[in-house]
């Protein structure tokens, strides 16, 4: 084709993409001709391209745009981001061996195909693309989420979950608020509601004590604990007791004022204990229950991934097995229940929250809002801990700060 055969062509092209015309085909029948708008393929995002201490953080305005590989996923537009102590912990590499397996279970890609990885496990954003089996969710409808560790997280402009880990965002709270809440809520939701057979109807007058209470995790947990009608005994430094008791704490033990079990043990004993502490805990909270009345102790400081991380794959589930199996048993001959608590995604779970979060049942703790521009500094906020609230980055109105 000479050079303006090619010009003239292409300009038809343009036009034809421009405006959708239809032209006589088959008789009766019309052929619309139209086309998609050109597709973005590179996106804004903190990413880390190995792991270790901030300086690993890295900004890109060339991350790879996410792909719905899924009829049932949605890509989100990312408004804001929360973040964890497990951001902090996965920058360190933090279940990195049990986290790739997930993510490549055929262990077909070389090692380190995690990178470049995006930290950010809280979403609150607006759908911009629905997968062909999506039914539930339309394109700007306004969502949170929280997003699985094995998947890219939220300190982009916009990630890609499936339809199941999504809940339309509560309408009473900015997508700042919103973005403080899924991860921990889900988190808690698990750990009480699946593993601790906790629910709205069977919680009034269950006393629950809460070791770690003014955590992200603690947090949340007293505040659905209160609405469902529980007596709440929770631990923490003396310096949030105020923070606890406004949240609907009835009771609080200062875990710095010497042995935390010793006014505990003077207490009545518990229906139900949610451990956010971990450590030595476990050698004498168990006590605290009562005995042969069905009373559980849930812990979520488990030894999963730290054992994958330190055996590998195969050693270190059988490990992990061995030790939940012993555990059990051995205080279920004691008549209390040992149990672990695993964070689960789930959008029917933060529907339920949802609708707690609208009739003012719940609140959004922040301690922080940083800008996309100051992730690193956010990040350092998490690490330092003791906060009295979630920290959240801004990531965009409409295309970030940068
Ligand atoms: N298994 C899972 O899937 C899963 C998922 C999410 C979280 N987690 C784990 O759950 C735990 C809680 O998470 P989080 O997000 O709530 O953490 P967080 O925000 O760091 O809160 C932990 C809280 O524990 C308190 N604390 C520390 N030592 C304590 C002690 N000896 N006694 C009583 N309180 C103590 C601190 O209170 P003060 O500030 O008052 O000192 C802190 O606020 C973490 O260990 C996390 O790794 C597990």
């Amino acid at each position: 084709m000479s050079c303006v055969g090619h010009f003239m062509y292409s300009r038809c092209l343009f036009h034809l993409s421009k405006v959708k015309t239809s032209v006589p085909w088959r008789g009766s029948q019309k052929r619309l001709f139209s086309s998609t708008e050109t597709c973005r393929t590179v996106m804004p995002a903190w990413v880390i391209d190995k792991y270790g201490g901030n300086d690993v953080l890295r900004f890109t305005k060339n991350a790879s745009f996410p792909i719905i590989n899924y009829p049932n996923e949605v890509i989100v537009k990312v408004s804001a981001a929360g973040l964890n102590p497990l951001d902090v912990s996965m920058r360190g590499g933090y279940g990195a061996a049990t986290l790739t397996m997930k993510r490549d279970p055929l262990n077909i890609k070389q090692s380190g195909s995690e990178f470049p990885l995006i930290l950010g496990r809280d979403v609150s954003g607006v759908i911009m693309e629905c997968g062909l089996d999506v039914k539930y969710f339309r394109e700007r409808d306004e969502v949170w989420a929280a997003i699985p560790p094995w998947k890219q997280g939220s300190l982009s402009e916009f990630v890609v979950l499936s339809a199941n880990e999504v809940s339309l965002k509560p309408q009473s709270l900015s997508h700042t608020e919103a973005a403080s809440i899924p991860y921990v809520a889900t988190t808690a939701w698990s750990a009480l509601v699946n593993t601790g057979g906790l629910s709205k109807d069977n919680c009034a007058k269950k006393r629950i004590l809460i070791l770690g209470g003014s955590g992200g995790v603690g947090t949340f947990a007293i505040q659905m604990l209160k609405a469902w009608g529980a007596h709440l005994t929770v631990t923490c430094s003396q310096n949030a007791e105020r923070f606890v008791r406004g949240l609907g704490a009835d009771h609080v033990v200062d875990y710095t004022a010497g042995p935390v079990e010793e006014p505990l043990r003077a207490l009545e004993k518990f229906d139900l204990i949610l451990d956010n502490v971990g450590g030595d805990t476990e050698r004498w909270a168990l006590n605290l229950l009562k005995p042969w009345s069905g009373a559980k102790y849930v812990t979520l400081v488990t030894p999963f991934l730290q054992n994958t991380d330190m055996l590998g794959i195969a050693d270190g589930m059988l490990q992990t097995a061995a030790t939940m199996a012993t555990k059990a048993v051995k205080h279920l001959v004691r008549g209390v229940h040992y149990r672990w608590g695993f964070f689960a995604p789930s959008g029917p779970a933060l529907d339920e929250i949802r609708a707690m979060v609208d009739a003012g049942q719940i609140r959004a703790v922040l301690d922080e809002t940083f800008s996309f521009s100051q992730v690193p500094q956010a990040l350092e906020k998490v690490e330092k801990g003791h906060a009295r609230g979630k920290t959240v980055v801004q990531i965009s109105k409409g295309g970030g700060d940068l």
